[in-house]
């Protein structure tokens, strides 16, 4: 596992950019998983300018998202559709037929997640998955105790992320559930970023980077992955030891 400590979050945001910039332009058609939250907002924003100002070319990508919450339509403003719509989709020319967020509308959300999970083989699997981590070191929506070969999944989501996620929306309610790429899924991408930013999440990256592998702490099994490449502000190492 590569860690790369930046100053703040503007650098973080910066350098996850530009190495995916790089991966893009090395292969135009590679599949790219992502993520919504807080965390990837810059550096969207950075991928962003760089389609705007320098042509970098997002049309032959094919993307997969990790995660939606169950029930809510596209058009939703807590929906994760509408997230990355606002976020990147209006902002750079990814062709919508190679999108690919699941349907958290879908009326049979067990068949959705198994449509969603062979939908990504079909596609030759993900090259490089982008990841934020939750305050419970969640990775996609997966809580703690998910099964480590767990495939895209209907997740009760913890308490605790339904209320961090309501304050940080903004939102009066959200669903309890979602639908996830599960940890298995993330495992066979072929390469995974990881970003986080901010004091709060120093303890958990300290635990998932430092920490044992365990079920508990989902994060941990990226330490087993062999290509692994995490941003973090200096604020979210503050706690690591060994750098
Ligand atoms: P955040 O969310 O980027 O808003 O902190 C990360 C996550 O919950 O996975």
């Amino acid at each position: 596992m590569q860690v790369v400590i930046c100053r703040d979050y503007a650098e973080m945001s910066s350098r996850a950019a530009h190495f995916i910039s790089e991966r893009v332009m090395r292969k135009p058609h590679m599949v790219l998983g992502l993520a919504t939250g807080e965390t990837p907002v810059g550096m969207y924003a950075e991928l962003s300018r760089l389609h705007r100002e320098e042509g970098l070319d997002f049309s032959g990508l094919t993307t997969f998202n990790l995660d939606e919450y169950c029930g809510l339509a596209h058009d939703d403003p807590r929906s994760y559709h509408t997230f990355m719509a606002d976020n990147l989709l209006s902002h750079v020319n990814l062709n919508p037929l190679l999108v690919h967020i699941p349907d958290g509308a879908a009326l049979d959300a067990d068949g959705e997640c198994a449509r969603y999970e062979a939908l990504i083989e079909a596609a030759g699997g993900i090259d490089l998955q982008v990841l934020g981590i939750g305050m419970n070191g969640h990775i996609g929506f997966n809580e703690p105790g998910t099964d480590r070969n767990s495939t895209t999944h209907v997740v009760q989501l913890a308490r605790q992320t339904v209320e961090v996620n309501q304050a940080k929306g903004g939102y009066d309610t959200l669903p309890g559930s979602a639908m996830s790429m599960g940890i298995g899924t993330i495992m066979k991408a072929r390469e995974i970023v990881l970003l986080a930013s901010g004091d709060g999440k120093a303890d958990i990256i300290k635990n998932a980077l430092e920490g044992p592998v365990t079920p508990k702490t989902p994060a941990s099994i990226l330490q087993t992955h062999p290509s692994v490449v995490c941003f973090l502000d200096a604020a979210a190492a503050s706690r690591l030891s060994k750098r």
